[in-house]
């Protein structure tokens, strides 16, 4: 682990316009500083750095962070490489901590296997290059098969000589220890002997995401050798083959831009489709994938197309992986290479432009491909039959998050067509798969919460509620968080701070109500359906009460990561509503395309000259604060209204008693009055664009 002081000394060093600047050209507009977005294509500026909160913000794809998140984002590296690239930026030592003895040899011992792998892989190079046995043999196979010798040097392949102990003899002069040699497994033990393991092989080296050698794949020259074909790395601390894609180092930035990984099996399947300048490729080396390699995949793109060989033993390591990948969200397309070739002697023989071409027309749906392999095989067995259908529903039903909901509804119509069934009857199947889960999810759930509490339909419910409102409370509920990140502090009245006004806001403010009953409305967690907006405001108040000056910038370096990047990305969003909430007014006339297009046509005007010294941000206005923060908590009483009425209707169908229903009829209509008088105050506007 970095010690703190590193990474204190680092966090005081930093200047976030200098660290973006490093990549991206940015200009100066007002507070802000704007330039191209490195992690989308466009021709306007969109993406803006504040050196005052010291984030980042791109309003035409919405990412956002801080300095470590925009290093660890283009780069891709992990927390911890991102700090040391800073540290290394400014010249800063970094100093490592271990909670145990055993941690620090844990680390000294990987520390030791990356050094001598890195010591190998340039011996091979070297071997390749500079020997003659290396160029007759080893880069004479490379060549005839077609790699040019840029490319062999960005990969940094090479060849390990037919002498039995040539690297281990250098090795040894190096005094790199017999242990640790044993342990890359480039070294091996024959008869008291250690020799070397990859002797007269072409050797591919595996980088870890941030470019490390973590250990090498070691080609046989002739298949006809009785010798298994590769040779690889032994599992060891830094070789973790569950964890590996070949060459996701080169393919990174590549799979982000296109948004898109191509899957392939072998180590030259890599090397050739980069030849050919297609980069956003890794390798599985031939086994079905684990979680752990869709995880990879998923920090860069939710969109994985696998291309495989498209023999039968291809085609089912292929699906063994779909329910993970489902699971993990990803989209998967797969593509089925013909003829017995793979892509590496595919693209050599039809070239690049061929090849993209073919991959674009012949990309498949993963789901709809599992379906036709399931019904091949079920022939016009019927009960094979309706075993498939509902593993298909079972499939379906696990894309189940609200932005791929158009996607599930597609994948009914289309397998109820290919399986020629009645649409409503596979709807019916897959809501019965999704009511099976969260009914085993509730369960779970209900057991801690107070169970008087009426709930408002289920999010998974959407035959009342459409997709814009749902989509809607998501960003009121947002803005909540978002104008006590902004504004909390900023003065409300009499000495009083916009966050004292609002965490001591009830809502019966005149009604002699107990204490206990009427409580900080702000701070009801249940009424918020996004779980994360309570997160930051509990942690604002934590910190507020103990004085700990809880800013933007505060909590964008917070130690907990997670409310770090939820406050960047809660804040300051020019497009974003203000916490408008009338419903019908909105819900149909905006989505996010009219504020994106509305938010172009205002950069547009504001870099193309116009009125270029307009560009103020609707909050950094000073004055409308206060309206943004008496809507809001309108906006959460009458949300809490809305329950109590709930609660009440409840409570009416079960009374026995006159008395009783004449008290439930009289709270009902002081709910109603009460609903009737805020909504009045209501304002209806959306923020200037
Ligand atoms: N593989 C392996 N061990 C083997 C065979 C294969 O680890 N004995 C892995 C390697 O990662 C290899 C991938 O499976 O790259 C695909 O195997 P294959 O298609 O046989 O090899 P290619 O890399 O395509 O090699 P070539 O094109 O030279 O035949
Ligand atoms: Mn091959």
């Amino acid at each position: 682990m970095i010690s703190q002081n590193t990474i204190q000394q680092i966090l005081g060093r930093i200047d976030i316009i200098s660290v973006i600047g490093d990549f991206i050209k940015l200009k100066k507009r007002g507070a802000s500083y704007l330039g191209l977005c490195p992690f989308h294509n466009e021709k306007t500026p969109s993406f803006t750095v504040s050196p005052a909160k010291e984030i980042y913000k791109c309003f035409g794809c919405g990412r956002s962070g801080n300095t470590i998140s925009f290093i660890m984002e283009h780069e891709k590296y992990s927390y911890v490489d991102a700090l040391k690239w800073l540290a290394n930026r400014y010249n800063i030592e970094i100093e490592e901590t271990f909670a145990t003895d055993e941690q620090r040899q844990q680390q000294q011992s990987a520390d030791s296997l990356y050094i001598i792998n890195n010591f190998a892989q340039e011996f091979f190079s070297k071997t390749l290059f500079e020997t003659e046995e290396g160029q007759d043999i080893g880069l004479s196979y490379l060549k005839e098969r077609g790699f040019r010798e840029d490319v062999i040097k960005k990969f940094k392949l090479g060849y390990s000589p037919e002498q039995r102990d040539a690297f281990t003899k250098e090795a040894i002069a190096k005094q790199y220890s017999q242990e640790l040699l044993l342990k890359t497994g480039l070294v091996v033990n024959r008869n008291d002997q250690l020799i070397d393991n990859y002797r007269s092989r072409i050797i591919f080296p595996i980088h870890n995401t941030s470019g490390k050698v973590l250990g090498f794949g070691a080609r046989v020259l002739k298949t006809t050798d009785k010798a298994p074909k590769y040779i690889n790395t032994p599992e060891n601390e830094i070789y973790v083959k569950s964890k590996i894609l070949y060459g996701s180092y080169f393919a990174r930035q590549a799979i982000d831009k296109a948004d898109e990984c191509l899957l392939v099996e072998g180590y030259t399947d890599v090397v050739s489709l980069h030849q050919a300048g297609i980069e956003n490729v890794v390798a599985s080396g031939g086994t079905s994938l684990t979680q752990e390699q869709l995880r990879l995949v998923r920090k860069y793109s939710n969109n994985l197309t696998i291309i495989y060989d498209g023999d039968a033993a291809g085609i089912k390591a292929a699906l063994r992986g779909l329910d993970l990948a489902l699971e993990e969200g990803l989209n998967v397309k797969l593509v089925l290479i013909p003829d017995k070739e793979d892509p590496d002697s595919y693209v050599n023989k039809v070239g690049a432009a061929a090849f993209i071409q073919f991959i674009q027309k012949n990309k498949k749906d993963f789901i709809l491909f599992q379906l036709e392999v399931a019904l091949k095989d079920a022939g016009t067995d019927s009960t094979r039959k309706a075993e498939v259908v509902n593993r298909m529903a079972e499939t379906i039903s696990k894309i189940n998050k609200a932005e791929d909901f158009t996607k599930q509804q597609d994948y009914i119509k289309q397998c109820s067509e290919i399986l020629k069934i009645d649409e409503n009857g596979l709807h019916a199947l897959v809501n019965k798969f999704i009511r099976e889960r969260i009914v085993t999810q509730e369960r779970k759930f209900s057991s801690t919460e107070d169970n008087n509490f009426v709930p408002e339909p289920a999010r998974t419910d959407w035959s009342d509620e459409t997709f814009n409102v749902l989509f809607m409370k998501e960003l009121q509920e947002r803005a909540i968080a978002r104008i006590i990140l902004e504004y909390g502090l900023k003065p409300w009245s009499d000495g009083t701070t916009v966050f004292d006004y609002m965490s001591n806001a009830k809502l019966f403010e005149d009604k002699d109500i107990p204490d206990d009953k009427n409580i900080s409305l702000i701070l009801e967690e249940e009424l918020y359906d996004n779980k994360r907006v309570p997160l930051i405001i509990n942690e604002y108040a934590f910190m507020y009460k103990r004085g700990l000056n809880p800013t933007v910038k505060e909590f964008a370096y917070h130690e907990n990561n997670e409310l770090a990047i939820l406050a960047i990305e809660t804040t300051n969003h020019p497009y974003e509503l203000s916490p408008r909430w009338s419903q019908d007014e909105m819900a149909t006339k905006v989505n996010r395309r009219i504020w994106d297009l509305n938010y172009k046509d205002f950069f547009d005007e504001a870099i193309n000259g116009k009125d270029s010294d307009k560009v103020v941000y609707h909050h950094e206005l000073d004055d409308n604060y206060k309206d943004d923060v008496n809507d809001v908590m309108i906006y959460l009483k009458l949300k809490k209204i809305k329950r109590l009425i709930l609660t009440n209707e409840h409570d009416m169908k079960k009374t026995q008693t006159p008395e009783d229903m004449r008290t439930l009829i009289e709270a009902h209509n002081f709910l109603k009055g009460q609903q009737m008088a805020l909504a009045s105050k209501k304002h209806i506007a959306i923020y200037p664009f």
